[in-house]
């Protein structure tokens, strides 16, 4: 039974701790000592004995203050203690016990009664630690049962008890008394010895049957006339919590039933609390619990907010790609369409071109040689269709002109890729466009030192007249037109900027397209741009425009400086 158990011996004297240590040892228990106060807290710290015995005198703090710091803790309260007393005077008992011990003993004591007191102690701190009843109120007054066949001693006891502040129910016989514990919940039982029937040794043995059933803790204090140590044992033994001589002080046995009512409503507050923690500690698993669910379902919630944004995004790109690929297939099937009229047209106009020539000099030919055989009218008539013919000659030179760009349209890779001077090629466009701008627009430069440039150079001039051109018409009377060439971010940029007309924003978006125009039938096609946006990307660059409507125009070709061919 003691085996483990682990008893502190709180002791300044080095002799009598040893005494204690080797008596308490001889009976089973482990035991650890402690020569003050303070070293007593540290080792309860280190393990939590199973009780504590303590001398009431220590140097530093001393026993009746180490009682109750230990009952001030929650984990050390239940710890039963049991005080040493030097001398045997009734104070210095009253003091130890109303200092919170649970039991005392003098030190000058019988061995035996020290160790039945402390499997006493141990009994009753393992029994009520199981025992103890949930949810009575803190503050009560104690119920006691007195039994005792001496009508003079109960009286006298049951004013005391009252006094003290106690409930009391008398009975007078152990079976009454048994009778009373059945019908009613008490919290001490104060029992005679020595009664006719049954005795205070049986009602105690009844009662501990009882307790073994698990029923309310009950304090046991067996009273007797006969204060013999064989009494003291065999009551202990008996299952008595105490024994007290009828000739004692009733102060001292006020006192010895407080200290043990103060144990046992200690201890049932003790359980309240631990009962108490439990049900928190409950409430805090499942708020946690339920935050943790909230937090799953939040998280869930903002996965799939998630996944709906992602398929919604994807969707999108999906869409655009497919706008992509049909317009890059309607291009290419457009671009099938102009190449095949093109070719249709290019055979017929090709002799139409050399008949409109031939017929034009054979006209000047016969007017030169025939002049003067020729009547007026004849001659004006000749003249005449001479001039036609050569207009018709300018207007199939422009169907030439826009058959070449519709095949440029329609085959964009064609072209020889070779590294070119970019100023030469914008010079020439710029000589090619001089006749339209004559001296009302004036030409501003900004070249940079290195202007070599590895491209499809037959296609970059035409990107570059395709944009000067459109700068220029966007410039109705006078205006500036400024080229620039730089390198930014390994990309050659040549910028075009005009003080044109600019472009609204409405139609910005509109003027890659192709076959989209905002010049006058006959003077636009609508392709410069939508070709030129081909051999750029061709070319693994970008245009880029910037405009403001009535300012000007500004608008940008880059191409990287390392393209390589294919
Ligand atoms: N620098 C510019 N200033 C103002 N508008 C411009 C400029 N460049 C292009 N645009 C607008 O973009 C339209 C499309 O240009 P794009 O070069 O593709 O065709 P176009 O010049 O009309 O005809 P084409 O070049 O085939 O003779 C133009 O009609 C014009 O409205
Ligand atoms: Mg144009």
């Amino acid at each position: 039974m003691s085996v483990d158990q682990l008893i502190l011996i709180v002791e300044d004297s080095a002799t009598q701790a040893i005494r204690l240590q080797m008596l308490l040892e001889q009976e089973g228990f482990k035991t650890v000592t402690a020569a003050s106060g303070e070293a007593a807290l540290e080792e309860i710290n280190r393990e939590l004995p199973s009780l504590i015995v303590v001398d009431y005198h220590l140097p530093g703090i001393q026993g009746d203050e180490l009682c109750r710091q230990i009952h001030m803790d929650i984990n050390t309260r239940g710890i039963p203690l049991l005080m040493l007393t030097a001398d045997e005077t009734s104070a210095a008992e009253l003091h130890g016990l109303e200092s919170g011990a649970d039991d005392f003993v003098a030190k000058s004591e019988n061995s035996e009664i020290l160790l039945l007191r402390v499997h006493n102690l141990l009994r009753k701190s393992r029994r009520d630690s199981v025992n103890v009843e949930v949810g009575r109120s803190l503050f009560r007054r104690a119920r006691v049962l007195i039994i005792d066949d001496s009508a003079t001693y109960r009286e006298s006891l049951a004013q005391e008890l009252l006094d003290e502040g106690c409930e009391v129910t008398q009975v007078t016989t152990g079976v009454e008394g048994l009778a009373a514990l059945d019908r009613d919940d008490f919290d001490c039982v104060m029992v005679d010895m020595v009664m006719p029937g049954m005795d205070g040794i049986a009602v105690c043995k009844a009662l501990s049957e009882r307790r073994a059933e698990a029923e309310a803790p009950l304090v046991v204090l067996m009273l007797s006339a006969y204060e013999s140590k064989e009494n003291v044992a065999r009551a202990l033994e008996a299952g008595a919590d105490d024994f007290v001589g009828k000739s004692i002080e009733m102060s001292l046995l006020r006192a010895r039933l407080r200290a043990l009512l103060r144990r046992k409503f200690l201890l049932e507050q003790n359980q309240r609390i631990i009962e108490e923690i439990r049900l928190r500690e409950m409430e805090t698993l499942r708020a946690k619990a339920e935050k943790e669910a909230a937090e799953a379902r939040a998280a869930l919630a903002e996965g799939l907010a998630k996944a709906n944004r992602e398929l919604e995004e994807a969707n999108t790109k999906l869409r655009e790609t497919q706008v992509h690929l049909i317009q890059s297939e309607k291009m290419a099937s457009l671009g099938q369409l102009v190449a095949g009229i093109a070719h249709e047209i290019n055979n017929p106009l090709s002799f139409a071109l050399s008949n409109v020539f031939t017929i034009e000099s054979w006209l000047a030919g016969v007017l030169g040689e025939a002049r003067g055989a020729l009547t007026e009218p004849q001659a004006f008539k000749l003249e005449k269709a001479r001039s036609r013919i050569v207009d018709t000659g300018q207007g199939l030179e422009r169907v030439r002109e826009l058959v070449v760009k519709l095949r440029t349209f329609s085959r964009l890779d064609e072209g020889e890729f070779k590294t070119i001077d970019v100023t030469d090629a914008i010079e020439s466009v710029l000589m090619f466009l001089r006749h339209k701008m004559s001296d009302r627009i004036e030409v501003e430069r900004q070249f940079q030192p290195d202007n070599m440039l590895a491209c499809y150079a037959g296609q970059l001039n035409q990107v570059l007249m395709n944009i000067i051109a459109n700068a220029v018409d966007a410039i109705e009377d006078r205006g500036r037109i400024l080229v620039r060439t730089t390198t930014c971010d390994g990309m050659f940029v040549v910028a075009v900027s005009d003080t044109g007309c600019g472009i609204p924003p409405e139609i910005v978006e509109r003027i890659f397209d192709p076959f989209f125009t905002t010049k006058p039938v006959g003077q636009g096609t609508g392709l410069g741009l939508s070709i030129s946006y081909g051999i750029i990307k061709n070319h693994k660059g970008r245009i880029e425009v910037s405009s403001t409507p009535g300012e000007g125009t500004e608008v940008r070709i880059l191409i990287p400086l390392d393209l390589k061919e294919g």
